[in-house]
């Protein structure tokens, strides 16, 4: 080898640990060019999507094609970040979203970047779509086949999460789209864990807790149940049911109001049932017959 090619090879030797894009890597040694290899491939519009309590979102566009993407901007310092066995580390959430990317329903990531204190992470946007929130609050008054069918997509998901080992752990109404075409996609993989550690770990509070949240036994499995529940009562009373302390009373009562087909509030009442154990799980949900047959 001439002298000139052995120089070039020992340029062209870059330590494992800068090149591996995961690492939270103290301040000076952020690669500035997860930037660059960023802007190569996205344009970054200003126009924001939405806005929760871990990051931002914004509208973007892949250069190759100008499909618009939708580019969720976390701070590294306030999430959780987990170690592979590679010792790659990286965000919990960009981890899920990377399990969760072949199954239905569920939002596709499509790329993630390293940019100063933050991770971007790119996913499909759907056009025209709005928060399940927005969606209540745009349909007041929805015809309960078309909640069903709703419904039907988003227990869908969530049994199929479960087979896959993993809790979502945030099933609200902010954090499911739902598009043109009435196709329900879930996001927001910021909270989720596998199930096995779901139910060890108690450090977290759904936005909804059931009535055992204090119980030691903890259990993900009804959570889950309850969360659903307490959707699709929104759905259904067209009114987003968020942190209220004893909802099974006000849902009762706005369900009667709206007359609700006794199917319909069979299935929110199984959900919302008091004794935990006597909740079905998203699978057996799919078999009421409400979501079965309609109503
Ligand atoms: N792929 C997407 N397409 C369109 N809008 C999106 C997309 N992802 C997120 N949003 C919008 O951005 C909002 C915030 O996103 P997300 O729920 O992922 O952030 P968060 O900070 O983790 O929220 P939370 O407060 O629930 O923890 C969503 O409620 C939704 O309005
Ligand atoms: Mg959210």
């Amino acid at each position: 080898m001439d002298q000139r090619k052995a120089k070039r090879k020992v340029l062209f030797h870059v330590p494992k640990s800068i090149r591996t894009p995961y690492q939270v890597l103290p301040k000076c040694n952020v690669p500035a060019t997860d930037l660059e290899k960023f802007r190569k491939k996205y344009y970054l519009h200003d126009k924001k999507l939405g806005k929760g309590s871990y990051g931002e979102v914004f509208m973007g566009y892949q250069r190759e094609n100008w499909k618009p993407v939708a580019v969720k901007k976390i701070q590294l310092n306030c999430v959780e970040m987990l170690q592979l066995d590679s010792g790659r580390t990286l965000p919990k959430e960009v981890f899920f979203l990377t399990k969760v990317k072949y199954i239905d329903g569920c939002i596709k990531l499509i790329d993630h970047y390293t940019v100063k204190q933050e991770c971007w992470i790119v996913t499909e946007y759907h056009q025209n779509s709005v928060t399940l929130g927005e969606y209540i609050f745009n349909n007041q008054i929805l015809k309960e086949n078309r909640v069903l069918h709703l419904f039907r997509q988003i227990a869908s998901t969530v049994s199929k999460l479960e087979i896959a080992g993993i809790a979502h752990r945030d099933l609200k109404c902010d954090n499911i789209l739902v598009d043109e075409n009435d196709n329900v996609i879930l996001i927001d993989f910021g909270l989720a864990e596998s199930l096995e550690k779901a139910n060890e770990n108690l450090d977290w509070a759904p936005v909804n807790p059931p009535p055992e949240k204090d119980l030691q036994n903890f259990l993900i499995g009804p959570v889950t149940t309850w969360s659903l529940g307490i959707i699709l009562a929104s759905l259904l009373i067209g009114m987003v049911v968020s942190e209220i302390e004893n909802p099974i009373e006000i849902i009762a009562k706005k369900m009667d109001d709206k007359n609700i087909s006794f199917l319909s509030q069979n299935l929110v009442f199984q959900c919302l049932n008091l004794n935990r154990d006597c909740r079905p799980s998203p699978k057996n949900i799919l078999k009421h017959p409400g979501l079965v047959n309609g109503v």
